[in-house]
């Protein structure tokens, strides 16, 4: 296209309102960028392949796709575009003098599904689904099309992404553009189980410039890059920070798949859709210190019991008098989590909870123990009421025997706010699911206080954050195996003066907390000790 002009994007910005190009979605792709995507999908097209641009716009990936190819090249391929905005249609038809390019002036997404292309290459548009006129038949093109059950909550371009990947031919290559929100937000988990399980996307670039690449918008991108061939066991992160790499990418591109490698590797069995994949690429806290290993070495972290009708097994004392119910068939239990406000737990604190007629018992009885009267008619209670045919209860046998659990040394809040909180049973009750058990390993049952002292302070809160999951408006969730996998000092290199250091510092915070008194000097010097330890 050698009379399109250089500039033909600035000025249809000049000549359209701001307002328009917003509900279009018409942000456009700089010109470096899209030299650099066109080259990957350019590579070695077979004569007669077909490309695609499924949101056109001004067909910035026109001009660099032609760049690359030579003339004898550019007539034997044939592109397709599709746009939906006539305004911006006419604009670009009315620059363009080619006869192998066909554009679809069409709704890309609910265009035929069973074309196919052997490259494509798209700067999606970036709207919220939301405002999209016709959400339920899309979803249900998604579904029969794909097989994929998607939330109402996600962004347009996810669609033109996963439309776009099933219409890639075998052996083709796709290069897309998106804002890199997508790695680290919610609603793109699905997308991305998708990416692990069709091992199609290769590697992904993150721009990561202060400066804006997009001269009019204000969002950071990411540059996907998917090959329907040579499926990979991992995706590679390159993260570029400077006009140098994004230099040293470009060639890499062009030489792929020559080694070395140039970004971050991560084996799709390590990446987790539930994380935000900025570690795979920013890098983790716990890379900025050594001495650490994962947390089971030393010790196991489970969930709490699940009652399946907690209303029913959780008892108070009045509770208790009510049905008569004997101490023996009562254990002691945390059942929420306000029921704990400090770091350590002791059996006084216990009994001031049962005698303020908190729940804090949990019925643990046997078949063979319904020969009490009481009991017999309260486990007849709640069959009258139902509780046997919950989904949990229904499921055991008897429905009424809960699951057994020790008591654990360390207990850990499932949500959490600002700081995860640990808490020291030492009154040696069980808990309910509000809290997860944290169990020694049995070799490392000596370093229980040790690895208490570590877990309260601040750097190991920093190391363990990077295996928290998001669960919105600031709340922190860690499943049991995230903390399982989560890294910790390795208890092994301490010495025995420095246990013996940690273990006294950790005596003085308790006794403080447990008087009321602030631990902050405390818990100041136990973060500096570890991180003396653990600082590269
Ligand atoms: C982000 S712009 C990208 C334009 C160009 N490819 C580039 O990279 O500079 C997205 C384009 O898709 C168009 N568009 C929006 N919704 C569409 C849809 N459902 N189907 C096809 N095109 C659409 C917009 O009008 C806009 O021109």
């Amino acid at each position: 296209m050698p009379t399109m002009k250089k500039q033909l994007e600035s000025e249809y910005i000049t000549s359209v309102s701001s307002e328009h190009r917003k509900k279009y979605g018409q942000f456009f792709t700089p010109k470096h960028i899209s030299d650099l995507m066109a080259k990957w999908v350019t590579k070695d097209l077979a004569k007669g392949a077909t490309i695609l641009d499924p949101a056109v716009g001004l067909g910035v990936f026109i001009r660099s796709m032609k760049e690359q190819l030579t003339a004898g090249q550019q007539r034997n391929v044939t592109f397709f575009g599709y746009e939906i905005d006539r305004k911006i249609l006419d604009y670009f038809a009315a620059h363009l003098d080619d006869t192998n390019i066909t554009i679809f002036h069409e709704d890309y997404l609910t265009s035929n599904w069973k074309n196919t292309y052997d490259a494509i290459i798209c700067n999606p548009p970036y709207l919220k689904f939301h405002d999209y006129e016709d959400k339920d038949t899309l979803l249900k093109i998604v579904s029969e099309e794909m097989n994929l059950e998607l939330s109402g909550f996600t962004n347009i371009y996810t669609l033109f992404l996963l439309k776009a990947l099933h219409q890639l031919n075998h052996g083709g290559r796709a290069a897309f553009i998106i804002p890199s929100e997508f790695l680290n937000s919610d609603y793109g988990k699905q997308i991305k189980q998708y990416l692990l399980d069709s091992k199609l996307l290769k590697f992904v670039v993150i721009l990561d410039f202060t400066t804006n690449w997009f001269e009019d918008a204000t969002t950071t991108s990411a540059l996907f890059f998917f090959e329907k061939k040579n499926p990979k066991d991992f995706i590679e992160f390159i993260n570029i920070d400077s006009k140098e790499k994004l230099e040293r990418t470009e060639s890499y591109i062009s030489k792929y798949p020559e080694q070395p490698r140039l970004g971050n590797t991560v084996a799709l069995t390590d990446i987790d859709i539930n994380k935000k994949w900025r570690i795979y690429y920013q890098g983790e806290n716990s890379s900025k210190y050594k001495n650490l290993k994962a947390f089971s070495n030393f010790a196991k972290a489970s969930r709490g019991i699940a009652t399946g009708a907690n209303e029913f097994f959780k008892f108070n004392k009045t509770k208790q008098a009510q049905y008569q119910i004997a101490n023996q068939f009562l254990i002691p239990c945390l059942t929420k989590a306000v029921q704990v406000d400090k770091n350590f737990f002791t059996t006084d604190d216990f009994n001031n909870l049962w005698e303020n007629d908190k729940h804090v018992k949990l019925l643990n009885a046997y078949t063979k123990d319904l020969h009490d009267e009481n009991l017999k008619n309260y486990i007849k209670y709640g069959e009258k009421l139902g509780y046997h045919e919950r989904y949990l209860t229904k499921n055991r046998n008897p429905w009424f025997k809960n699951e057994t659990r020790e008591p654990a040394p360390i207990l850990v809040g499932v949500f959490n706010r600002e700081k995860i909180k640990f808490i020291r049973n030492e009154a040696n009750v069980v808990n309910l699911t509000t809290f997860h058990c944290i169990y020694m390993l049995p070799m490392y049952d000596e370093y229980t206080n040790v690895l208490m002292a570590y877990l309260l302070t601040d750097v190991a809160q920093e190391i363990l954050e990077d295996s928290r999951r998001e669960y919105g408006r600031g709340l922190k969730k860690f499943e049991p195996n995230d903390i399982n996998t989560s890294l910790v000092i390795d208890l092994d290199s301490l010495t025995t003066e420095q246990i013996q250091f940690i273990t006294d510092i950790y005596q003085v915070l308790r006794e403080k907390q447990l008087n009321g008194a602030e631990i902050t000097m405390e818990l100041h010097t136990l973060n500096k000790f570890f991180k003396s330890l653990l600082v590269i």
